[in-house]
Formats: structure tokens, sequence, C-alpha cells
């Protein structure tokens, strides 16, 4: 499946070889199509001059343009994407431009089932040719994409397998322009993996998928994995992954992939991700309606181990440690009751109002562990961790909280480069007045008003003084705003902004 051939090319016409190829046009500051385009066709022509096709921005035409004897080349599909008049953007806008502009060359191509693509990367003056290319090519691997393997196919209507190659024309360097590509596929495949495994259901992506998972990119990647079973945690005393799993008969799984960076002075990043394979609220039975979507309460974690397969192709000058509490949420008579009293690792004691408040349960553990073990210099978090977030941000933005305002930033611009925008709420010592107890150290909700905000401040008893960002996905990390290379369903949100955040580490703390 994931199988898509990258080449970069310098001959023209080696890019008309393919089943569809791309070319893109841009408007003037008045919003005229300009003339200057890099391919002359009659049928071309006729569409404009009937006015069919004026190049706004996100237009598209196909055309089957007949053989010119005179000329060679010739492709039986070309299809032109209008970028509309470009000039007053900014870079932030432009990027997201150019891969909405891939989304909706991934869909033309699905359509038309094609296997091979190829595009000329247009010249857009304030980027680099690379960058241009990359934004395009990692909206249209992001965009191509689906997920059918438990459906019958129709043998009359096949399924599209995907693009098997695209050839992406361009004068620009060639050895840049790989680079450039090589990043597009792998921060485009590691959020289609982590929408994969949000995609599978509770009955087939448990604790031990993600733990199978990590110790395959550990092969692959020559990384360290450690699986902490329930006996380990036991032994750690880890009391609230354990008592989220209580009313389970699917064992726990604390997942651990470590990358270590080359220069031995490097940082430490970690990184950790709600696994919570299947969230039914326990004894505090959530309802009915819509239930089965808690079946991605586990794309945190499907982000944060996703990641690790870039920084496995990328070996950045950074440590990265990824850690995934992973277990379902189920009640039962052995289950978490509302007024239980957990210990956590460390020894934290919490009192129990709500078991579905479990998210903050196993990443408290986790946090706590993480910082301990590891001493990182930051450490992040993803979590879809509260419904309070969707009625603040909707499924627009990612809810950004946190204990260290530079590194916050350097958060939000990752997430603005790359089209996963966050928006920070504040985390006043007076939410964790909200969450204090009478009977333990804290409690597991501070009631209705400021939900989002009282279960950041929960973490916050974990992790210290270590600077640290907490991401609630809750809205985005599926049914995200609808955008050509995001489909319905599991988005991947947060992969790509990690990717970026590590990419670009330079002492962020
Ligand atoms: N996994 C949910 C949060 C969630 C809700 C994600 C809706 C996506 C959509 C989380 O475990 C949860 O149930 N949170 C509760 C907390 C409350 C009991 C304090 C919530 O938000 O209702
Ligand atoms: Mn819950
Ligand atoms: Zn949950």
């Amino acid at each position: 499946m994931f199988s898509t051939k990258l080449i970069s090319i310098t001959s023209n016409t080696d890019s008309f070889a393919a089943d569809l190829v791309v070319f893109f046009s841009q408007q003037n500051k008045k919003g005229v199509l300009a003339t200057d385009l890099s391919v002359k066709s009659k049928e071309l022509e006729q569409a404009i001059a009937l006015g069919d096709y004026g190049g706004d921005d996100g237009e598209t035409l196909l055309i089957y343009p007949q053989k010119d004897p005179k000329c060679n080349d010739f492709s039986g599909r070309q299809l032109f994407v209008g970028l509309g008049s470009i000039f007053d953007k900014s870079d932030i806008e432009l990027r997201e431009q150019c891969r909405i502009t891939g989304g909706l060359i991934a869909k033309a191509a699905r359509k038309l089932k094609i296997e091979t693509l190829s595009l000329t990367v247009p010249c857009i003056k304030t980027m680099e040719l690379d960058d241009v290319a990359e934004c395009i090519v990692e909206g249209l691997l992001l965009g191509d994409y689906s997920f059918d393997k438990y459906q019958k196919e129709d043998s009359k209507k096949p399924n599209h397998k995907g693009i098997k190659k695209i050839s992406v024309y361009s004068t620009g360097k060639q050895n840049k322009m790989e680079v450039c590509l090589k990043r597009a596929k792998s921060s485009a495949y590691a959020a289609r993996s982590a929408r994969n495994m949000a995609n599978e259901p509770g009955n087939q992506w448990t604790a031990d998928s993600f733990a199978q998972y990590a110790s395959e990119l550990a092969k692959k990647y020559t990384m360290k994995c450690s699986i902490l079973t329930k006996r380990d945690m036991k032994r750690l005393k880890m009391g609230g992954i354990l008592a989220v799993n209580q009313g389970s008969s699917e064992p726990p799984k604390m997942v651990i992939l470590q990358y270590k960076a080359k220069r031995d002075t490097a940082q430490t990043l970690l990184i950790v991700g709600k696994g919570l394979t299947f969230d039914s609220g326990g004894v505090s039975l959530k309802p009915g309606a819509g239930m089965q979507d808690m079946k991605y309460d586990m794309c945190g974690g499907a982000a944060a181990l996703s990641v690790m397969a870039v920084v496995g192709e990328e070996k950045p000058d950074v440590n990265v440690i990824a850690i995934i509490p992973a277990t379902d949420n189920m009640g039962g008579s052995s289950a978490l009751k509302p007024g239980d009293i957990i210990r956590h690792y460390g020894g934290i004691t919490s009192e129990i109002i709500n078991t579905d408040a479990e998210g903050r349960l196993i990443l408290a553990d986790a946090l706590a562990y993480g910082i301990k073990k590891y001493a990182p210099d930051c450490v992040i978090d993803l979590a879809t961790l509260t419904g309070a977030v969707i009625m603040g941000l909707g499924h627009h933005r990612t809810g950004l909280l946190g204990n260290n305002q530079n590194f916050l930033q350097k958060v939000l611009i990752a997430g603005e480069r790359c089209g996963e925008p966050l928006w920070q709420l504040p985390l006043d010592k007076e939410y964790s007045d909200q969450i204090k107890s009478t009977v333990a150290d804290i409690k597991n909700t501070g009631g209705r008003p400021a939900g989002t905000i009282t279960a950041a401040a929960y973490l916050q008893k974990f992790v210290g003084d270590t600077p640290w960002a907490h991401l609630d996905i809750a809205g985005t990390a599926w049914d995200f705003t609808k955008k050509s290379y995001i489909p319905k369903g599991p988005s991947g949100t947060g992969v790509r902004t990690l990717a970026e955040l590590i990419r670009n580490w330079k002492k962020h703390c």
C-alpha cells in the first residue's frame, strides 16, 4: 500500500510519459490567467477562449489532447491546476495552498485510477522550488489514501490501489529536490500509518498492536524498543494505567521506542501519546450514540509512534523517545469505580470522580516515568483527552497548553507551517485548584468549567519543571476540517507537527 515511487527528473520530454501529466497555472495581480503556460495545446486554448478555464485557485481542467504530428511529446491526459493569484500570500499560506493543490491532484488521480503521474513544479516567486515540490507532493501522498481492507472488492469496479509512480520535473538542484521528495514521502507515509492504526477497530488494534509496530520500527531503523508489561507496571507501581486496565481482559502495555542521535551531547525530546484503544467510559459509561468513534481514542499514541518512522529515516540531531501507554477502558465487576483512590507512578494519589476521565490517568504514569527515567530536555504529549476542546475550538485547531512559553511558541509555529494549526489555552494556578481533592492529593476531574484546561492541569502535576507541551487532539484527530489532503475519519494529526519540530530542532528549550 505504501509504495509510491518518487523520482525527480530534469528532462521535459520524460515528463510526458505518464498516465496523467499535471501542469499548474497562475494569474497575475488582477486575477487574469498568465499566458506563459509551460505547455501549449489547442484544447487548452479553446477552453480558455470559451471562458471554461481561468486558473482560479483550486480550479482544475482535464483535457485529452490530440497528438501533434510535429511534436514527439505526448500524453493522453493532461490536468491543469489553477493556483490563482499568489502575490500577496504569506509563506505559510503558500505552503498550505501547495498541499491542498496536491490533494486535489490526488482526488483527480483516484477518480481516473491513475498509476503513473508526472508534474512540472510551478515557480512560486517567494518559495524555493524544492519547497514547492515538497508541499505539493506531501499533499498528493496525503490525499492518495483510503482504508478499504475490510470491504469486499467489486470485481467490476476494482478499488484504486494508489498512485505507483510520481515523476517531478523541475529545473531545481537535483540533490536538494531528492531530499525534499524524501521528506514529503516520509512525513505523509507516517501520517497515513497513523490513520491506518486509527481506522483499525478496537478488536483488531490492541495494546499489543502498538508493541508489535514499535518492535518492527526498532528492527527496521535499529532503535531500542522496550515494552513494559502488566507485571512491570505492578513492580513500578504505575497505579494509573493499571487502574484504567482493571476492567479489561486485554493486558496493558507501555510501549517505549528510543532513537539515539550520533552526537553524545544531543538534546532529548520525549513524546508521550495516549494509546487508549477503546474508551467505553468504564463504569461511568458513555452514552451509546457515537460510542463506536471511541476506537479513535488512541490517535495520540498513533502519532507518537508513527513519527518515529520519520525519525528513523532522517536520523536527526536530537534523541527522540516515544512512550505510548496503551490499554482500553472497560467496565465490569473488576473495573475502577468512582470514589476509588489510586496511586500514580512516583506516589501522587488521585481520587477517581469519573472513570471516563481515564486518559489523564494513563498519561500521568507515562509522563512521570519517562521524565524520571530519561531526563528529557523537553516533553510533548498528544492525546484525544477532552470533549471540551471540541466545544472550544471545534475541529479546526488542536488545543495547546504547557509550562514553557518559548517551547510552546516553537510548537505553534511547527503546527502552522504544516497545516495542523493549534491554539494556546491558559494554564493558571486557579485551574489546578479545581482538581484539589479532600481525600487524596488530586482528583481526576475538575467539574464542567474549563474541562480541557483542568485535564492539562492534572498532567502538569507529573511533569515538574521540564519544558512541556500538551496537545489536546480530541477535535482534530478525526473529522478534522475538510481539506483535499485530509480524508474523512482519522487525520493523522500531530505526526507532521512533530516531524516539523524535530527537523528544525535547534535548542528548543
Ligand atoms: N476520550 C475522551 C475524550 C473525547 C471525547 C475525545 C469526545 C473525542 C471526542 C476522554 O477520555 C473523555 O471521556 N473525557 C471526558 C472527561 C470528563 C469525564 C471529565 C470528557 O471530555 O467528557
Ligand atoms: Mn474517557
Ligand atoms: Zn478517552
